[in-house]
């Protein structure tokens, strides 16, 4: 069976009512037939279910379509993207370990990489996507991992997933991919070595701005660890929204598409507009990673990005003179959303730090949605026209 078949018919075992759709399995724990049995199940001489801050038939068939995608043999679903990020750091880390880190990711990975694992006495090297010929410098002894997230939230920064793996295997350190703006069907890290691959189901996944949730897939013998602190933590996500969530997976492909083709037409249609310095989108050919994006990406993505001419006075009057599209930090739903990255969601970085990133205060990011292309198009140039 192919992908898109296996995403709308991989399905956990029916139960004695027949029922087409899965249904939810609202239980926090699940029962046994005696002490043995359930003795047996927890000592992992038994396959079963034990208690939902473990496992549970929703998150299990959630869990099976996105190791599929991402051909991983193992995952955990968590209650957010940012919980599989920590899960994905902290499994991992101890006391003086050091992290390398690409210098262009999502606002609240770089908060745990700056504020909260230094007081575990965990530092962090940040890393320019751009010039991977000076990484070799800043590997120690104490490295313990690789975390790069491509194309990256919201400067849209390419990094070359082939000399990660190569740098990692070179080093013997672990490699962590953020796969959240590409997702599976665009870009397969697992293909370029990554050993763990991380989520905001948020996005793409739930596609619709409903839920919250996360997955971590990889490796067998690294998901033992990431499972081993999960389960004993207790970031999962719930059974509902895994529901949700594994239902939204039956419609990715199409969405993914659609998204795609919109969010092209629009880069296309503002580049080169008088009021606009520079328009990013992997996919345009005059994006300065265009071949890196080709050759590692099977379309563009959602997300478009423009720096318009003028200061943040003029930032917030083109986004106030916007009537259809919203304006919030999601990214990656139905509806097209606008966000200035420098005052919200990455405000809490050292302007230094954010302008590396690629987010400049004139940036502008919008998450293209799947209204009809025209209505975007003519949403954005009539706030244009108004400046
Ligand atoms: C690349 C990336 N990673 C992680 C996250 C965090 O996900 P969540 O909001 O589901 O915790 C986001 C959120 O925007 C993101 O864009």
């Amino acid at each position: 069976m192919k992908d898109k078949s296996r995403l709308i018919r991989t399905q956990t075992d029916r139960s004695p009512h027949r029922e087409h759709n899965t249904p939810v399995y609202l239980t926090s724990s699940f029962i046994f037939d005696s002490a043995e049995q359930m003795r047996d199940t927890f000592s992992n001489d038994l396959d079963g279910q034990i208690y939902s801050r473990y496992s549970n038939p929703n998150l299990d068939e959630f869990i099976e379509k996105m190791c599929l995608l991402e051909e991983k043999p193992a995952g955990f679903a968590t209650a957010s993207g940012m919980a599989a990020v920590y899960l994905g750091l902290m499994s991992f880390l101890k006391a003086g370990d050091h992290v390398l880190a690409s210098c262009a990711l999502f606002g609240s990975t770089h908060q745990i990489l700056d504020q909260i694992l230094p007081r575990f006495g965990i530092t962090t090297t940040y890393l320019d996507p751009l010039e991977t010929g000076q990484w070799d410098n800043a590997v120690r002894e104490e490295t313990k991992l690789l975390i790069v997230e491509t194309p990256s939230n919201p400067g849209l920064k390419i990094v070359d997933l082939e000399i990660c793996n190569t740098f990692c295997k070179k080093h013997g350190i672990l490699f962590i991919v953020d796969n959240c703006f590409a997702t599976p069907l665009l870009q397969k890290p697992a293909r370029y070595g990554a050993h763990l691959i991380i989520h905001s189901a948020t996005k793409y996944i739930d596609g619709q701005g409903r839920v919250l949730g996360g997955i971590i897939v990889g490796d067998e013998k690294e998901m033992e660890e990431v499972v081993f602190f999960a389960r004993h933590t207790g970031p999962v996500l719930s059974p509902f929204h895994a529901w949700m969530l594994s239902k939204s997976l039956e419609t990715l492909p199409i969405r993914m598409k659609a998204h795609c083709q919109n969010a092209l037409e629009l880069a296309k249609m503002l580049d080169n507009h008088e009021k606009i310095s520079t328009v990013n989108y992997p996919f345009l050919e005059n994006f300065p990673q265009y071949e890196l994006a080709k050759k590692q990406m099977k379309m563009g993505g959602g997300i478009v990005t423009f720096e318009l001419i003028g200061g943040t006075d003029k930032v917030y009057r083109f986004i106030n003179e916007l009537q259809l599209l919203s304006i919030t930090s999601n990214l990656g739903d139905t509806k097209s959303i606008v966000t200035h990255p420098a005052t919200t969601t990455h405000s809490k970085m050292e302007p230094v730090d954010r302008l590396r990133a690629g987010i400049s205060d004139q940036l502008i990011r919008i998450s293209v949605g799947l209204e009809d292309i025209d209505d975007i198009r003519e949403d954005i140039l009539q706030a244009l026209q108004k400046l």
